[in-house]
């Protein structure tokens, strides 16, 4: 039960309370949360004040809406370290998940000359350009767009990625020393053809990282976009003073 005798306001008490029950697994992910008629009978409590704690928790991304359904318990973020290059599969894997990929275009084309600067490109401006969905246990996670010189990788536009890692692929195959990275993040909201791809309302919150990867002799092999989706990723970073 809630306690009124205490200072704490009774919606954050509630708010509380679900969090725990989320945490042990009273309320599993992807379970239907009662209603806000069931929870204020059950606690004693105004809808209102129902309504608050739910509201917190969805913007907290512990739950989630979905239109004429319900409110459910989300899935857990995944909590994305930044200071160690990994692949996409890598970090799937890591969590015990099964990584995936519907591939929705591979294709050569001359750089835009933003992408022909990020590699270094001067003459031989070919690029082969990957459009991927990134799943993990089959739900989409993020888009990516990955661009990689032709000359160096002949034949790679050939290549079979949907289930495939493309760094394993580099490293193994193209005999590529993955070393370093440089990247930026912008938070952004989705475009509709991008809320499409992962399955989010259109302008939903998302991550936009850029990625131009270094082999290491300090040649630029890789330059990325990738959407990756806000309601699944939070950044994680050690500091130190
Ligand atoms: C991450 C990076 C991309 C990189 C990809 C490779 O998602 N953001 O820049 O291209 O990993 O992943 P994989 O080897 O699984 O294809």
């Amino acid at each position: 039960m809630l306690n009124k005798n205490i200072p704490i306001p009774l919606y954050y008490q509630l708010k509380e309370k679900l969090t725990q029950m989320i945490q042990n697994g009273e309320m599993p992910v992807g379970s239907l949360v009662p209603s806000e008629r069931e929870l204020s009978e059950r606690y004693g409590i105004s809808r209102m004040t129902v309504r608050q704690a739910l509201g917190e928790l969805v913007k907290e991304g512990l739950l989630v809406r979905e239109q004429g359904k319900g409110t459910f318990v989300a899935e857990p973020k995944i909590n994305q370290g930044l200071l160690k290059l990994t692949s996409f599969s890598e970090d799937m894997r890591s969590r015990g998940m099964e990584p995936d990929s519907r591939v929705k275009a591979i294709y050569v084309q001359e750089a835009p000359p933003m992408v022909a600067s990020a590699l270094g490109l001067s003459s031989e401006k070919r690029v082969v350009i990957f459009e991927r969905v990134r799943l993990a246990d089959n739900k989409p996670m993020a888009l990516e767009i990955s661009h990689l010189p032709l000359a160096k990788f002949p034949e790679l536009d050939k290549e079979d990625l949907h289930s495939a890692s493309l760094y394993k692929l580099l490293e193994d195959k193209y005999n590529v020393s993955i070393h370093h990275a440089r990247q930026t993040i912008e938070v952004g909201l989705s475009s509709s053809v991008e809320s499409k791809y992962l399955g989010i309302r259109s302008k939903s919150p998302v991550l936009l990282i850029e990625r131009i990867t270094f082999d290491a002799k300090d040649q630029p092999f890789e330059f990325v976009k990738s959407v990756y989706r806000g309601d699944r990723y939070k950044l994680q970073v050690e500091l130190y003073r």
